[in-house]
Formats: C-alpha cells, structure tokens, sequence
C-alpha cells in the first residue's frame, strides 16, 4: 500500500499541483515496484517476434506498428512486412507503394511513409540506428513515447515511455486525479515515469508497464486479482480502480457520408491516388465525394466522377460500409456507375489509372475501398457487375 509520508524521503514533483500524487512515494516503493513489475513481465509478457529478436530495426518497426494498433493485429503485419524488408536498407530501397501495399489495413498510413523515409535517411546516415532517444526524435514519426520505447528496449537507455497504458497505470498506482491528456499533466507523467524506469532494466521495466495496462489494469474492468502490484496501488486500496484516470473532455463525432464512384469502362474501372499529405495520403482509391446536403446517392457518385472530367450513370449500390476515422463515423457507399464520356484527369488526385479488376490488388487501398475492390471482383467473378 502506498502510505502518506509526510516527511518523504524522495519527494518527486509538484505535489501542488492538481494531477500529482495524492501519495507519497518513496525508494522503497519504487524498487517494489520495479521488482514486482520486472518478474511479473518475466512470466507473463505475451510472445512476439520483436521481443524474441530484439534488434533495433525489429523493435523500430514494431513500435510503430504499436502505436495505433493492438499487439495481437501487429504480430502478422510484422512478420510479413520483415520477410519483405529484413533491414533498413531493404526498406529504404524499397517503393513507397509497396511500404504502403504490405502496411494495408494496420491504417494510419503516415506511419508508413514516415517509416520509409527515416530509413532513407538512416542509410545515408551509415545504416545505423540513433541510440538515444534525443536522436532518435529527429526522425520522421517517432516523437517522445516512440523513441522512449525504442532507446530503452533496443537499446537499453534510461529513458521513460507514456502512452495512454502507461497513464492508466501511473494514475491508479499513484491516484492522480485531473484531465490526464492536458498538456501540463503529460509533461509531470514523464517527469514521474523517469523517475521510476530501472535504470538496469529500462526496456523490460516500460514493456512491463505497458503490457499490464493493455492486459490487466485495463480501462474499464481491471483485473485487479491478477496484478502483480496491488499492494502498491492507492486507487486499489480505496476500492475504486477505475475512478482514475477520470475521463477527459470528449471530442463529439460527427457522422459523413461518402460515395466512391466505381467506374467500369470497358472491362476496367477507374483507381485515383490521393495526394501525398494527410490521412490515407498517397493511397489509391474510388473516386470519393462527401455529402453536404441533402443530396441522393446517385448525385454523389456523379459529383465523385465528375471531379475527374468524367461523366457517368449511377446503376446500382454495390456496398454500404461503415468505419471510424478519428473523431468522424463515415458510412461509405460505393456505386456502381458506367462510364459516359470524358478522359479522367487528376482533378484533386495525383494520379489516376484505368485498371482491371485483377490489377486492383497491386494497388494501396484504405481498408474500406480494399472492401469496395473486393466486393467488385466478387461480383465480377460471378459476371454480374451490371
Ligand atoms: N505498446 C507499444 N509498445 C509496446 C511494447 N513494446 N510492449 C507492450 N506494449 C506496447
């Protein structure tokens, strides 16, 4: 349990200020902790493949897979994306399409990009990874957390990781009330984690917080029977784990209709690529339009044509799908439509391509227009797309 010591002997920061400990912590408390957390992650940390290899190169590439994405969903993108890119030269000199044709469907695709150009970067640099987190900054898509996690665990240096898992675990252990993602709050949960991080275990020490906020001090029902530091834990001893972190200010989401037009002309269908920047940047897909007004499907998906010059009859709904995009519900519609007239142009694309539906697959897609191609060469297969 976490006593109140009045005259703590290792005062960490601000206990004035709204998000810091309600408790004391002292060095006793923090080597209990790394010992438990240490052990627990010893017998319990779930088997991947950058833990059973951890090169730097492996764990670079697993911490960016982790940062939007679960654990379990990562293993099998990483071991393919390893197979076809086994170092940083491999992926350096690899197409950007083809980076972003193995990341389809982890989503995020700046990810992707990022990932591509830092290892450009990196091979004109030596081939070397930087070692320390600072360094490590400076590259394309790793910020504080990721370079924490990589400069620790593949590197072994004394540097923290805060991620959401890690403010869950901090804020009950600890029992910090407060918006947790404020600015100022985030800026006293790295001054606390590098506090606690083992210096002679840093990459096991941040694995083992992570791993027990994403499998057992998880966000709504925490099972708390199988954590290893209950009797560290305030939030625990007053019976009410998860009254912190307490939420904070939500972001409304807002509901968007899309239509994709799809465009059959002569056995091929029309394929744009989006710019470079921004969400699903450099990705193909069905010409997209989103509706304003009240407008009727068929409406849209002659507007999704007509941004590329081309004029087109809407004929049948193919797939209605929904997915969640940051703060947006999106239901997206893909219709059917034959070509009328007009060469497609570029419009707000960078790219554009008439292509059967076999070639679809060589294309980068976001996860829902790979469903729309699917859906399509289904009913191609079957010979019935009009
Ligand atoms: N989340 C992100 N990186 C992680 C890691 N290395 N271990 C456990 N959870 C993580």
């Amino acid at each position: 349990m976490v006593r109140v010591h009045h005259r703590a002997p290792f005062l960490l920061v601000g206990y004035n200020l709204p998000t810091m400990p309600a408790v004391g912590i002292t060095p006793e408390w923090i080597a209990e902790l790394r010992r438990q957390l240490l052990r627990w992650f010893e017998l319990h940390k779930r088997p991947t493949p950058w833990r059973d290899n951890p090169d730097p190169y492996r764990v670079w590439v697993s911490e960016i897979m982790l940062q939007q994405t679960q654990t379990a969903t990562v293993i099998p993108y990483f071991e393919r994306f390893i197979a076809r890119f086994p170092d940083v030269h491999a992926l350096g000199a690899a197409p950007l399409e083809e980076v972003l044709r193995y990341w389809e469907g982890l989503g995020y695709y700046a990810r992707a990009r990022n990932l591509h150009r830092a290892a450009q970067l990196i091979v004109q640099n030596g081939g070397h990874l930087p070692t320390t987190a600072e360094q490590l900054r400076e590259l394309p898509g790793i910020g504080a957390y990721t370079a924490g996690a990589i400069a620790s665990i593949a590197f072994g240096q004394p540097v923290p990781v805060v991620d959401g898992n890690v403010t869950r675990v901090l804020a009950r252990l600890l029992w910090l009330k407060g918006d947790l993602k404020r600015h100022a709050a985030q800026k006293q949960l790295w001054q606390l984690a590098e506090q606690l991080v083992d210096p002679d275990h840093p990459g096991a020490f941040n694995q083992a917080l992570m791993e027990l906020g994403s499998t057992v001090c998880t966000p709504t029902q925490p099972r708390c029977p199988e954590c290893p530091v209950t009797h560290l834990c305030e939030a625990y001893r007053r019976g009410q784990p998860t009254a912190v972190p307490e939420p904070s200010r939500r972001i409304p989401t807002r509901t968007v209709v899309d239509v994709s037009a799809i465009v059959e002309r002569e056995g091929r269908v029309l394929l744009a690529q989006r710019p470079p920047e921004g969400l699903w940047g450099g990705l193909w897909e069905f010409p997209r339009t989103t509706r304003s007004a009240r407008e009727s499907l068929e409406t849209l998906a002659i507007r999704a044509a007509e941004q590329l010059g081309i004029q087109v009859e809407p004929r049948q709904l193919l797939l209605q799908l929904r997915h969640v995009v940051t703060y947006s519900k999106i239901h997206l519609y893909g219709y059917l439509c034959a070509w009328h007239s007009g060469e497609a142009q570029c419009g707000p694309y960078r790219a554009v391509a008439w292509l059967t539906p076999e070639e679809l697959q060589h294309y980068p897609l976001p996860a829902p227009q790979r469903k729309l191609a699917e859906a399509l060469q289904n009913q191609t297969v079957q010979g019935t797309l009009f």
